[in-house]
């Protein structure tokens, strides 16, 4: 039987990654497309050596219409797309916020166009808690009002959602799912792909594993008078292996079309709600290493608290987070011992 092609822009990266593995464990052939700007291209071996399967991959950027263009007509057998590719540092896109507008949105209404253009009709969007800012209420759920955005980060992703649901309207052909990620955090159970930032991490975990094998010096915790049990922010950490498999399951339902709705989206969280302290603590029990932290100034832009409900990703989907955030830190922490022993210097 001939294999479903999946596109996955951004398939080098942390998220997609992951994705590509399970898509690939689930018989689908996948074709990634990366620019390699905040990836390396190493990762397409790494994913070859866990699923045993070598994903098809082509360099280049979605702002580029051309290329785009192009490369659906060469892959005319391209039945969805999961589109990952954009940046995601909260920070740099309040200091550089035109980069972040060009970047994701251009390359999203290239890739759009060009499936217009080929038929392509099943699309998955890699989308956000952002979206949501601070919410009034918690567990947020999928009718949580989307608040103003708390960076040009926030806003793409608000505004990329808009824009896919216009396309959905506009053409009935044309289906979509925005999957919208709580915190993803740990790596595969291989340690061959996990998170892997350029220069000083921004986020959490990153920073923590980072610190634990001496690369940083110390964790700065941002801020602990919030309102909140422990005074430290509180955020719903999923495995991105369990994140991963919600792509799959999205596809899934994609292709197969049983009468749902032109746009949908789902939280994709666990639905429990983890301090950063409580982050540290099980970091350290779960790596048996002591953490040198202190308690530090707030971010600014951070959100109190956030977590899911993910009540309608469970039953609509049939989708639930597995993994528990003890087993998230250990991957992830493997990972960072396997790749600074293992792999970082081999060409
Ligand atoms: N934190 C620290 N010290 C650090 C880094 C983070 O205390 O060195 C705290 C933050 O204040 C926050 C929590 O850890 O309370 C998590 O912070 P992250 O930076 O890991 O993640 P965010 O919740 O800020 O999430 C942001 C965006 C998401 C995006 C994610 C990954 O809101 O949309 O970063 O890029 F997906």
């Amino acid at each position: 039987m001939q294999k479903n092609k999946v596109l996955v822009t951004g398939g080098t990266g942390y998220i997609g990654s992951h994705t590509v593995v399970e898509l690939q464990n689930n018989g689908f052939e996948v074709v990634i497309v990366d620019n390699l700007s905040n990836s390396d291209i190493k990762v397409v071996d790494r994913i070859q050596k866990i699923s045993g399967k070598r994903p098809a991959f082509e360099n280049f950027d979605l702002c580029d219409a051309k290329k785009t263009k192009d490369f659906f007509k060469k892959h005319s057998d391209i039945k969805a797309v999961v589109h990952f590719a954009a940046y995601k540092a909260v920070g740099e896109s309040v200091l550089n916020p035109l980069k972040y507008y060009h970047n994701n949105l251009v390359a999203l209404i290239n890739l759009l166009h060009a499936m217009g253009e080929n038929n392509v009709s099943n699309f998955v969007f890699s989308s956000s808690c952002t979206v949501y800012g601070q919410p009034d209420e918690l567990p947020v759920t999928e009718s949580s009002p989307i608040k103003e955005a708390n960076s040009p980060y926030g806003y793409t992703k608000q505004v990329s959602e808009k824009i896919i649901r216009d396309t959905t309207s506009a053409n009935n052909f044309f289906k979509a799912i925005a999957l919208r990620y709580f915190n993803p955090i740990g790596a595969h159970e291989s340690a061959l792909i996990g998170e892997l930032p350029l220069g000083v991490p921004n986020n959490l975990v990153p920073f923590i594993t980072q610190t634990a094998i001496g690369l940083r010096e110390q964790l700065s915790v941002f801020g602990n008078d919030y309102n909140t049990p422990d005074g430290t922010c509180i955020r719903d950490y999923i495995h991105v292996v369990d994140l991963a498999k919600s792509h799959v399951i999205a596809i899934k339902r994609l292709l197969q079309n049983n009468n749902i709705k032109d746009f949908e989206f789902f939280n994709i969280g666990t639905g429990k709600g983890n301090s950063v302290l409580e982050v540290i603590n099980a970091f350290e029990k779960v790596s048996e290493q002591k953490l040198n932290y202190k308690i530090t100034n707030k971010r600014e832009g951070d959100v109190e608290k956030i977590y899911a409900d993910t009540k309608y990703a469970n039953s609509e989907l049939g989708w639930k987070a597995e993994k528990t955030i003890d087993d998230a830190l250990l991957s992830a922490w493997n990972w960072e011992m396997y790749y600074r022993n293992n792999l970082e210097n081999k060409k």
